[in-house]
């Protein structure tokens, strides 16, 4: 809920609508399922995707049939048969747009860039006769009125870093996961429940220290938050459908 902005409510009035539930491989599966569901019982089209393996992609193209049935019914019954669907990704940063439009156009993709001199802009990649997909993403801002949301946003890397006290954000995320995944957590950074600065505790399992003497508490920042996003910690869902309560370890 925290990745979606509210806006595309409005935007996507009157259009048929997908829910891909992308990087799917880092979340807990059985909240995948449930998260779902749970779109599916508010009337959406959904589907699980890995765009870095390109799992969901054949299901994707079937759904989109099934999401503009009445738009292809209409075009049979005005004589007009086989007119490709044009679809359009959009989502909030670091969700997985591009990488999306990158697996599930291919090689013909890859053949619009590499000819020189192609006009630049929106351009229509062909994925199959009938389905044509926008080569450029759909990008919206995150909604960040919500502080839960906006700190989940920051975890999984929505939010620039930059601009974030990183070591700040990974002591908030190492606290979120004990309450998560305590198990995975301890597997990873042993000892990790018994340090009063959980960052302390990640410098000693992996030996940061400054040639001064100390932690590197800064390394140790970078550490957790690019091992939790690449899915190294466990798989983690931080949301769950409805409750809005996350997930815990011993009730999965
Ligand atoms: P965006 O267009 O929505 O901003 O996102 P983008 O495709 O740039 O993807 C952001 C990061 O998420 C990339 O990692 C990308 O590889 C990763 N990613 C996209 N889809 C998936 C997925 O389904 N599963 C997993 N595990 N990761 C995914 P990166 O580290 O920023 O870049 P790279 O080093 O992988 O190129």
């Amino acid at each position: 809920l925290s990745s979606r902005n509210p806006d595309i409510d409005q935007l996507g009035q009157n259009k048929s609508r997908l829910i891909l539930l992308n990087k799917a491989d880092l979340a807990d599966e059985r909240q995948n399922e449930a998260w779902k569901e749970y779109f599916q019982s508010k009337g959406f089209h959904v589907v699980k995707v890995d765009s870095r393996n390109g799992s969901g992609m054949k299901t994707i193209q079937n759904v989109i049939q099934e999401a503009c049935k009445e738009k292809i019914e209409r075009d049979r019954r005005r004589g007009i048969k086989n007119r490709p669907i044009r679809a359009m990704v959009a989502g909030i940063p670091n969700v997985g747009k591009s990488t999306f439009i990158n697996c599930i156009a291919g090689k013909s993709r890859a053949m619009v860039g590499d000819r020189p001199g192609v006009t630049k802009g929106k351009q229509w990649v062909k994925i199959t006769p009938y389905l044509e997909i926008m080569d450029t993403p759909g990008l919206l801002w995150p909604k960040l009125d919500n502080e839960l949301y906006a700190h989940h946003l920051a975890f999984i890397g929505s939010i620039n870093d930059d601009i974030l006290d990183t070591e700040a954000l990974a002591r908030e995320l190492l606290e979120e996961l004990m309450r998560i995944c305590p198990n995975s957590l301890n597997q990873r950074y042993s000892g990790i429940d018994t340090c009063d600065d959980p960052l302390d505790s990640v410098c000693k399992a992996r030996g940061f220290v400054l040639s001064g003497g100390g932690y590197d508490t800064v390394r140790a920042a970078r550490t957790v938050l690019d091992e939790f996003r690449s899915g190294k910690i466990a798989r983690v869902t931080l949301e769950l459908p409805e409750t809005d309560e996350t997930q815990h370890e011993e009730t999965r």
